[in-house]
């Protein structure tokens, strides 16, 4: 069974794109969002950068919860229904689907709806006893959780992947309290960061010397050629990636290697030699700020797990109970 609010490629799913699209490229700085970097093709472009010497950010993530899978599950205790924020293809899902004590069920949240029913029919048959339950949907909106059939003792929101690193830290900020919010009383959220750190290595990582990167950036302009019927030509842009140190963020660009105009759906865009599109952020935190960050949203700590290098966190986060506790007190006065 899969829930479907907006499935892509349907009629509504492309205007949501096109208004997204033409609302980016009409700012000073022209932007398009990183999400849509991810279709099939950028989906295949994302596993190989993560092959990449380079590109450490995976196999980090990947081999911190293989280390300490069972002591995350512990922590997050028996019969949770586990919500991914993210399609749940990747071998970290696994691992915990593997490890968790009966979990009560699994929902994988995805934009991607072909590759999200996929990847929900091999989850459920790998996994035959726990209940799995895709929803299509853009988690930075609103979206119903579905109920297991087995009662559940809590919700954890599970975000791997450093995906929260490419939300600007206000947004990331506002997507963790939404997330405390979908997790409910008693819910928690384990979320993959990525860790600040040496600049030459974080600029390696999204420059790669294959240049696997720059397509996958390209790949953004190509689907808006086929799927908005856009007139970009991708030999006039060119990647670059730029780690910007006041938000200490990379910056993903495409940079217009001319004067040009583009087309899309009757639009008009016209672009300056060396005029920039911003494709991507991708934020690193260090450790303490996004404590502080969460202690915002009325998320507390309650595990961090990095590995020996300290290049990358899983962070457990629960609802802030006597915070909250507080609110209704005052209210109940
Ligand atoms: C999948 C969001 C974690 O920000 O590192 C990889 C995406 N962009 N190379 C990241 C990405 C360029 C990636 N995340």
């Amino acid at each position: 069974m899969m829930i479907a609010t907006s499935a892509p490629g349907t009629a509504t799913a492309l205007h949501t794109m096109l208004e997204e699209v033409i609302a980016g490229l009409s700012q000073d700085q022209k932007t398009l969002p990183s999400k849509y970097f991810y279709d099939e093709r950028g989906s295949k472009l994302f596993d190989d950068i993560c092959e990449l010497d380079e590109y450490y950010v995976t196999r980090t993530e990947s081999s911190l919860m293989q280390e300490r899978v069972a002591d995350i599950a512990t922590v997050i205790g028996p019969n949770v229904l586990l919500v991914e924020y993210g399609s749940g293809s990747s071998l970290k899902t696994r691992l915990l689907l593997r490890n968790l004590d009966r979990p009560a069920g699994y929902v994988p949240i995805d934009i991607s709806g072909e590759y999200l029913s996929q990847v929900g029919d091999s989850l459920q048959a790998e996994f035959p006893q726990i209940e799995v339950m895709p929803v299509v949907a853009d988690f930075t909106k609103s979206f119903e959780i579905p109920s297991p059939n087995d009662a559940e003792t809590r919700r954890v929101i599970y975000f791997p992947g450093s995906t929260i690193g490419n939300f600007q830290r206000n947004d990331a900020k506002a997507l963790l309290a939404r997330m405390a919010e979908m997790a409910g009383e008693g819910g928690g959220v384990l979320v993959g960061v990525d860790l600040d750190k040496n600049r030459d290595v974080l600029r390696a990582a999204y420059n790669d010397s294959k240049g696997i990167t720059a397509q996958f950036n390209l790949n953004v302009l190509r689907r808006i050629n086929n799927e908005l019927g856009g007139s970009f030509i991708l030999d006039k842009f060119r990647h670059n990636a730029i780690f910007n140190d006041y938000h200490s963020c990379i910056e993903m660009h495409l940079v217009s290697t001319e004067r040009q105009t583009v087309n899309i759906c009757g639009y008009t865009f016209e672009f300056d030699e060396n005029e920039s599109v911003l494709t991507e952020y991708s934020h690193k935190y260090k450790v303490e700020a996004f404590r502080r960050m969460a202690n915002e949203v009325s998320l507390n700590v309650k595990n961090v797990w990095t590995d020996a290098d300290n290049m990358f966190a899983v962070i457990y986060l629960e609802r802030d109970l006597s915070t909250r506790a507080l609110f209704t007190s005052r209210f109940a006065k």
